[in-house]
């Protein structure tokens, strides 16, 4: 949590109404609309929840029971029969939308290819069967550790037709993240390829696949698929290795999909956490494919001729969410690029702005801070008129940034929707309704409908008017995550046991600290926890440590956040060596390098210390909150009577 960004957004005052022209053809268009929404969820939300089920996806069979709650467990929409990639796909082959384009597709190199509704249902098909011919069977996992291609949401999508919960694995993790991810989600087959684009080299993927599953590593991998892309040599297992062109070619283009009942498993993303390995949010069929479906056209205020363009990674949630589910169940044209801005091309983003007329963006903070850094030449040198809705996602953003984006990128006339949400939520659950909310730079304003969010104190009490505290959500959504895959007790005690339910009514605990101003608009302010957020993606303090401590030269390592004006945070290693090593550049590196092959290169530490001891309270718990302001350069303030030893304090301000 920046301390910038919270003294900034104490001091935000100014206030955006959406432009008049925006709301009158938007479809939520008034406050009154919204507040109609929000009051009818809130008093009566099995059926707010069922009327949109009923009118915006199909089912093979409806439901019994819009919900059930056992606090900690919910189950929506239970005894329905639905697909997901039937919702995506087949739903829209009757009509127009049939040769709509689902997909445009850009390569880094420059290659395109633009997918119409038709065609995707096509390849999907075919995939779905190959799947199946490899002995595939409803409920089995399949990895997916692709770049930014077509394949990556044919997979997915082929995986939801048959009802085999995919796990997505971010391209830019090591093959031990990959390895792990694997193992635990037990997955029987995995989609890759040979390779992707990213500023103009070659990510070897399946070198990265090859080295993950030696040794059998994985012995519950059976195929792994290859998709052409780069074309240069690669290893093939013969009996293992199939390449996914060879596969598609021999596939039936028919392939009915499979009717799963609603709570079945959609999918296992993996995310970090305070403690351990990364955890597998398990998201199931119904309720994620509802809840995706209307934040997209609502928050995003989804129109016909739509071409959405979120620029995440499907590795990542947003990808999950806003790139292929919520999009394509919604009929949608949504870009997708493989590459990112590079020396040679830095402007590439706005050249696919103006040449596929995009007119919904969404986007990071952290991404936005780097055109800002990269100069409003490049943006201003393209026509970006096309563009009528601005979104950003994945940390708070800093009001300066967020007025950058609206002159530069909105020409002043596009309404921002910042939204906050998590993996673990599923969809977008604190944000402006672009038609209708007055924003604030730097606040994600109010919850969607059907969202009861507060700010409460440890105990459960809701805190008073600007004073910061814990944001929790207060009643289950269809979107939420169902358990931590194969760890109930870590799903009970991660989110439900930080703050004790108050008179029988349970909080879902986020991890970020927030607080509520006059106007009741939410300022997220970042983790409270060990978690670290960098570039927008969350990293846990103890896997970087863990892969600290495995080199030999390690006794113990503490990592945390430090404020950066680009990624927000990066990482700061504190370390203390073993007896026989001593201090220097070389091992630095050697170290970094460690964190880089052990998680990827997303968790490389910008700087390591090296120290005699870490500042331990009496218990041995290393006080990291020390540390945090150590490596951000601030006085060290707040108590430290606890420590154990404090001229440790004194000996690690002199490093
Ligand atoms: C964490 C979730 C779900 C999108 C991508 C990240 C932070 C996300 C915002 C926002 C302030 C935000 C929170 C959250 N975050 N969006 N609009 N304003 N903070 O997913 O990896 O699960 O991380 O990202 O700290 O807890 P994730």
């Amino acid at each position: 949590m920046s301390p910038n960004t919270i003294e900034s957004v104490l001091q935000e005052e100014r206030l955006f109404s959406p432009p008049v022209n925006f709301s009158k053809n938007a479809r939520i268009q008034t406050w009154e609309a919204y507040q109609e929404l929000y009051e009818k969820a809130r008093s009566d939300p099995e059926s707010f929840w069922a009327e949109i089920a009923e009118r915006e996806l199909h089912w093979f069979k409806k439901w019994d029971k819009v919900l059930d709650w056992k606090p900690p467990f919910a189950q929506w929409f239970v005894g329905g029969q639905l697909n997901l990639c039937y919702n995506c796909l087949d739903r829209h082959l009757d009509g127009d939308r049939r040769d709509k384009p689902a997909l445009i597709w850009e390569g880094e190199p420059g290659d395109c290819r633009i997918i119409t509704y038709a065609q995707l249902h096509r390849e999907v098909c075919e995939m779905a069967n190959a799947l199946k011919h490899l002995g595939v069977r409803k409920g089995d996992r399949v990895g997916i550790y692709l770049p930014m291609i077509p394949e990556a949401a044919i997979a997915m999508l082929a995986c939801a037709r048959i009802g085999a919960p995919h796990t997505v694995v971010f391209g830019g993790f090591s093959a031990e993240a990959l390895k792990d991810r694997l193992l635990d989600a037990n997955a029987k087959v995995l989609i890759t390829a040979d390779g992707g684009w990213r500023k103009e080299e070659i990510v070897h993927l399946k070198q990265q696949v090859d080295k993950a599953l030696a040794d059998d590593k994985v012995p519950s991998i059976e195929h792994v698929i290859v998709v052409r892309r780069t074309g240069h040599p690669i290893h093939i297992e013969p009996g293992r290795d199939l390449w996914w062109d060879d596969l598609q070619e021999e596939a039936s283009d028919q392939c009915p999909a499979e009717p799963m009942d609603s709570e079945d498993p959609a999918f296992i993303l993996y995310t970090s956490g305070t403690t351990g390995k990364p955890k597998g949010v398990v998201h199931t069929t119904g309720g994620y494919n509802l809840y995706t479906h209307i934040t997209t056209q609502w928050v995003f205020d989804l129109q016909e001729n739509d071409v959405f363009w979120c620029t995440a990674d499907v590795g990542w949630i947003t990808g999950h969410s806003y790139i292929v589910y919520g999009p394509l169940s919604n009929g949608a044209t949504i870009l997708m690029y493989e590459g990112a801005p590079r020396p040679s091309n830095p402007g590439c983003l706005w050249d696919l702005v103006e040449k596929h007329r995009v007119t919904i963006f969404y986007t990071a903070p952290t991404a936005i801070r780097l055109f800002i850094k990269m100069g409003e030449e490049l943006p201003k040198a393209r026509d970006l008129s096309s563009l009528r809705l601005l979104g950003t996602v994945g940390e708070p953003i800093n009001p300066s940034a967020w007025m950058w984006y609206h002159r530069v990128i909105g020409g002043e006339r596009c309404p921002i929707v910042d939204t906050w949400w998590q993996t673990e939520t599923g969809g977008i659950m604190i944000t402006p309704l672009p038609g209708v909310t007055k924003t604030k730079p730097g606040s994600a304003t109010f919850p969607f409908p059907g969202i009861i969010a507060d700010v409460v104190d440890l105990d459960g009490n809701p805190v008073g008017e600007n004073q910061g505290g814990y944001l929790v959500i207060k009643y289950p959504w269809p979107s939420m995550i169902r358990t931590v895959y194969k760890n109930p007790d870590r799903y009970r005690s991660t989110y439900w046991e930080n703050i004790p339910p108050k008179n029988g009514e349970y909080m879902y605990f986020t991890g970020d600290g927030a607080r509520r101003d006059r106007d009741g608009y939410l300022w997220v302010m970042g983790r409270i926890d060990d978690v670290i957020n960098v570039a927008g993606h969350r990293l846990g303090t103890m896997e970087v440590e863990s892969a600290l401590v495995s080199h030999p030269a390690v006794a113990e390592a503490a990592v945390v956040g430090k404020p950066s004006e680009l990624k927000g945070e990066e990482i700061i290693a504190f370390i203390t060596l073993e007896d026989s090593y001593v201090p220097s550049e070389e091992l630095k590196k050697e170290l970094k390098n460690r964190v880089v092959e052990e998680i990827g290169a997303l968790a490389r530490p910008e700087d390591i210390q090296f120290c005699e001891a870490l500042p331990k309270t009496r218990s041995g718990k290393i006080v990291r909150r020390l540390l945090r302001s150590l490596a951000a350069g601030e006085e060290v303030s707040g108590d430290t009577s606890t420590l154990e030893d404090r001229s440790v304090l004194d000996k690690l301000r002199n490093v």
